[in-house]
């Protein structure tokens, strides 16, 4: 019987100085996951953020010229396009377009991709809001 019992403390102390070892890397997550939660439903945004619109990566060349320069000149440019801006940037060849294709090249406005793979957003409205949809065939 005393044997048992000085079995379990010995596994009681092994225990707490694992745990107690360990405390430094458990308390931070601790406090995380005590916090106060925020809502999902609870919006945050600034009301000056929520008045701004897209200005167009020409406007940030103006001061991040070197910036501008490295971006522009590399696939990172070329990841969205305007297809009535530049009609060339399509890569697909639309006259092979499935017969279930939910889209045709007149309704696609922009492309995802410019080289090895490519998609086409075309415009839909999404929870009443003028949004974009994808295509349902890739290059
Ligand atoms: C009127 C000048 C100006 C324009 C226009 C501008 N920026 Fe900046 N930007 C700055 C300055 C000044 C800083 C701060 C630089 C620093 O602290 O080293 C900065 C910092 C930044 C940083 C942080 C860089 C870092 O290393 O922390 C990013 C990212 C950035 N700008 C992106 C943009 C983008 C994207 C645009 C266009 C939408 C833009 N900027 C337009 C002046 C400008």
């Amino acid at each position: 019987m005393k044997k048992i019992l000085l079995g379990l403390l010995f596994l009681l102390l092994t225990i707490l100085s694992i745990i107690w070892l360990n405390l430094p890397k458990i308390t931070p997550y601790y406090t995380q996951l005590t916090q106060p939660r925020v809502g999902l439903n609870l919006d945050l945004q600034p009301q000056a953020q929520k008045r701004a619109n897209f200005i167009g990566s020409i406007k940030c060349q103006e001061c991040h010229e070197e910036n501008y320069s490295n971006w522009k000149h590399s696939m990172h440019s070329k990841m969205i396009q305007d297809i009535k801006k530049d009609p060339s940037v399509v890569v697909a060849d639309f006259t092979k377009l499935p017969n279930d294709a939910d889209f045709t090249l007149a309704e696609a406005v922009y492309t995802i991709g410019s080289k090895f793979k490519q998609r086409y957003m075309i415009p839909a409205t999404i929870n009443d809001k003028e949004d974009y949809r994808l295509g349902n065939y890739q290059t």
